[in-house]
């Protein structure tokens, strides 16, 4: 820019001192070249003849030329700054989303739910709500490791851990969210979206904030982070203790698996949880209090059915839940009251959903978003 301002200078300097007489000013433009010629010749000054014509036409001409140049030059560096090296105007552009957006993601989210109802049970919910558990349970509150920040699970290492199988399900269903709002994080998009699939399974609000970011693959945790469904109440303790929960809000937690169901090609275990897999209710309890359980005979890993209709099942961590005292108590609790359920389910999902993420809104400001029941 700095030199092409030097020449449109120097063109205009050249171009203004015109003290020729307007007829051979027209002269001049009419038959450009001869005149040039002569004028060179003519134009040679002498004391007795001064130089009649001082001006300089061709550098006007040329004067004009590089305006116009320049204009154009800058116009098209104002609208594509990219063609002279600068960040494209999308990428440089400022942009602070705001509810409203946040809002848009979630029923774009909600929609897709909706269209997309030929999977499983007939719901990605159940499925989007395991990714958002995933991508958070990592977490470890002694060296601030793991937890949402982050969407590691992106990448192999990660991905790739026998408690993630299946998963790329979710990740893919989320991809066209994401095509379509470039501006979320995928750590922030996959916690939405578990907050999606909870109110739109009939479960409660449940309060967000937004504030990950992405990481890269050096920030993927070690294998083994996420429960073992064979052990029992002590290892539950010890990996969500490692989280920082309480004994009444592993419980809380526990009861998403009214949602949803197992399946063999992804963790051994098979069946589902409850007979309305896609909708949130406290039935987890209730049928764990309320029905008669057994071991199921098959070729797979250690699993309970219902004895009554022998289509439910209960993972072995399951069984702790009315094993365990301490446990067994919460889990009454929640079998009574499924108003009590929800607001403490909603309380630690939150919880969950917010590990390992330093934000900077303040609690206080977290978004509650409408549902399609509203
Ligand atoms: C001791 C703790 C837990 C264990 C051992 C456990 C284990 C499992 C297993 C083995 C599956 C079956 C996966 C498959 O085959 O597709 C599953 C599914 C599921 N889990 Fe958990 N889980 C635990 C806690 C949680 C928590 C805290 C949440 C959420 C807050 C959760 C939400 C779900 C959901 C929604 C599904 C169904 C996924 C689907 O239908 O694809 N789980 N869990």
């Amino acid at each position: 820019m700095a030199s092409a301002s030097r020449t449109l200078t120097r063109a205009l300097r050249s171009a203004t001192p015109i003290r020729a007489s307007n007829s051979a000013r027209l002269a001049i433009r009419a038959q450009p070249i001869r005149h040039h010629y002569q004028r060179r010749a003519y134009s040679t000054p002498t004391p007795e003849q001064p130089d009649k014509y001082e001006g300089n036409p061709s550098g006007m001409i040329w004067g004009a030329g590089a305006l116009l140049a320049i204009a154009a030059g800058y116009g098209a560096y104002l609208s594509k700054p990219e063609w002279f090296g600068k960040d494209s105007k999308a990428k440089t552009a400022i942009i602070t989303p705001k509810f409203d957006d946040y809002q848009r993601v979630y029923n774009e989210i909600a929609q897709r739910l909706e269209e997309k109802d030929d999977y499983d049970d007939g719901s990605y919910g159940p499925v989007l709500l395991r990714l958002a558990w995933h991508a958070s349970g990592t977490y470890d509150a002694q060296t601030g490791t793991g937890g949402s920040n982050g969407a590691t699970m992106r990448f192999a290492p990660e991905g790739d851990h026998g408690a993630n199988a299946g998963l790329k399900a979710a990740r893919d269903f989320l991809e066209p969210v994401k095509a379509a709002n470039p501006w979320i994080t995928y750590s922030d998009l996959w916690i939405l979206a578990g907050v999606c699939a909870i109110q739109e399974m009939q479960g409660p609000k449940v309060p967000y904030r937004p504030g990950r970011s992405d990481r890269d693959v050096s920030f993927c945790t070690p294998d083994g982070r996420l429960p073992d469904a064979s052990q029992g109440a002590s290892h539950i303790r010890a990996i969500f203790g490692r989280m920082g929960f309480s004994d009444k809000e592993m419980v809380a937690l526990s009861g998403a698996h009214a949602l949803g169901r197992c399946h063999n090609d992804r963790s051994g275990f098979d069946g589902p949880w409850t007979f309305s897999p896609t909708t949130l209710t406290n039935d987890y309890y209730k049928l764990l209090l309320e029905e008669k359980w057994s071991y199921k005979k098959w070729n797979g890993p250690r699993q309970f059915e219902d004895v009554k209709t022998k289509s439910l099942m209960m993972l072995p961590t399951d069984m702790e839940i009315i094993k365990d005292k301490s446990f067994r108590s919460w889990a009454e609790k929640y079998a009574r009251d499924n108003d009590l359920f929800f607001k403490d389910f909603s309380d630690s999902v939150c919880r969950l959903f917010e590990l390992g993420v330093p934000f900077s809104v303040p609690e206080e400001q977290r978004w509650t978003f409408k549902s399609s029941f509203d």
